[in-house]
């Protein structure tokens, strides 16, 4: 039998480390792009030439003709928010029918969702999330309790309506007589939502079942995580966390594929760090840095634009990363924002209490009061873009990248330069070129 390989790719910061491009470039060694969690948060941006593509519940895999795209069970799906994101990529030229792949089991964000995610966030005041309101936490909320309504109830009208009510009755309770905010009527949603159904019918399929025949078949399949391991729901910074599993144990329960049929995990993480919304960041930049880092890589998110917050990079999330996920090997992103900075500074432990930690904490105080120790690197003070291998790279580049694997304990395997396709350097020894043996290749 034809063995295809099974690789999952997760954020190892706080989100927003670049896995769409990462993914993009390791889109043609496969067959398949799945998403595990998450929902229309997410924002994965992909230049491919002059164009740009920001995705959101869609697979990046998309943008490849002759790649299928699964939503796995474990995402949540604004129905409206993915129509609309389908109907931008037809007008584009993608074709979706024959590639696009939507579980039954995914459960829908439904209009209720974000008025509840935004009042909720209103009423915590200074301990709010900084959520991206799309309603992403209460979808998982009603999941949980077991009164969610998923994609194949879409598909039954009777029974649609007899959830919808019932979570309706309950809803405008909470919406009314706790954040005393505007209620929902059942018409208004059951309407637009029969037209969704009929939009999306052709998608809507058994995807566990699909993906286990691909890959019997020898099909290979990238995993592709949203948000990040720190927004982990059991593994993040919580309560400052996104509501799903962003870490690789998500990616099969999130699909229906089993752990023993995954070969590999690949962490993405940016050169430097940057956390959107509140909650603890112990490497944050202050003043002139973290705007000089902001605006040299475009740090504004690609789903709500608010800037993000930066730092340096931090050596014991990533080997908090490393351990969770059991990390094979870890892409490095963004190294070309770096590139102006005289000094660039790598956290390798926190200060805390007279003590020095060297493994994450996971207890909210703790990481309050945690100062980060730094060491501090001679920038190279040269573009890094254009390099192909890592020996065009500046010696002192070299030197960064070789000291935050050394630090991580993981070897490196891509390192990105850039937002297109070929700004990206495959690294020599790493797992990556045993899966994907032609990945090297394919970008020169
Ligand atoms: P939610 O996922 O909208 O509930 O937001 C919870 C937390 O996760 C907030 O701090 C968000 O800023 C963060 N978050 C959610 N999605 C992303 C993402 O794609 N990138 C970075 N942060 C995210």
């Amino acid at each position: 039998m034809k063995r295809g390989r099974t690789v999952v790719i997760v954020g190892a910061q706080w989100g927003d480390e670049g896995k769409g491009k990462v993914v993009d470039v390791l889109t043609p060694h496969v067959n398949v792009v799945v998403r595990y969690q998450g929902g229309n948060n997410a924002g994965h941006t992909v230049v491919v030439g002059k164009e740009k593509y920001v995705l959101h519940s869609i697979p990046s895999g998309i943008l490849h003709s002759g790649c299928r795209c699964v939503i796995g069970c474990g995402v949540v799906i604004d129905p409206a928010a993915v129509i609309e994101e389908m109907e931008t990529l037809v007008r584009r030229g993608v074709t979706l029918d024959g590639n696009l792949f939507i579980s039954k089991n995914a459960h829908l964000i439904m209009p209720y969702h974000p008025a509840l995610d935004r009042a909720s966030e209103a009423k915590l005041g200074a301990r709010r999330i900084g959520t991206t309101g799309k309603g992403v936490g209460p979808a998982y909320i009603d999941k949980a309790a077991r009164v969610g309504i998923r994609m194949a109830d879409l598909l039954d009208e009777r029974l649609f309506r007899d959830k919808l009510e019932a979570n309706i009755a309950q809803k405008n309770r909470i919406l009314s007589e706790i954040y005393d905010a505007q209620t929902f009527t059942v018409e208004a949603i059951l309407n637009p939502y029969m037209r969704y159904a009929g939009w999306l019918a052709p998608y809507i399929t058994d995807t566990p079942l699909l993906l286990s025949k691909w890959m019997e078949s020898g099909y290979s399949v990238l995993f592709e995580g949203a948000q990040g391991t720190m927004l982990d729901i059991d593994h993040g910074t919580y309560p400052y966390i996104t509501s799903s599993s962003t870490t690789s144990g998500g990616a099969a329960t999130g699909t229906g594929v089993p752990p023993t049929r995954i070969h590999g995990v690949l962490g993405v993480a940016k050169a430097y760090t940057t956390r959107v919304g509140g909650g603890p960041f112990p490497t944050e930049m202050k003043g002139e840095m973290a705007e000089t880092i902001r605006e040299r890589g475009d740090e504004y998110g690609a789903t709500t634009g608010r800037p993000r917050r930066c730092g340096w990079f931090g050596a014991v999330v990533l080997r908090y990363a490393a351990r969770i996920n059991g990390l094979d090997t870890v892409a490095i992103t963004k190294l070309d924002v770096l590139d102006g900075c005289e000094t660039v500074k790598i956290c390798t432990g926190y200060r805390y209490r007279g003590d020095l930690l060297t493994d994450f904490p996971e207890e909210e105080t703790i990481l309050k009061e945690a100062e980060p120790v730094y060491e501090d690197v001679e920038g190279w003070m040269a573009p890094t873009s254009h390099a192909k291998h890592e020996g065009d790279l500046p010696a002192k580049a070299r030197r960064y990248l070789e000291r935050l694997e050394e630090l991580i304990g993981v070897p490196l395997c891509l390192v990105s330069t850039g937002a297109v396709r070929d700004e990206t350097i495959v690294c020599d020894d790493s797992p990556l070129l045993r899966w994907f043996p032609s990945v090297r290749s394919s970008l020169i």
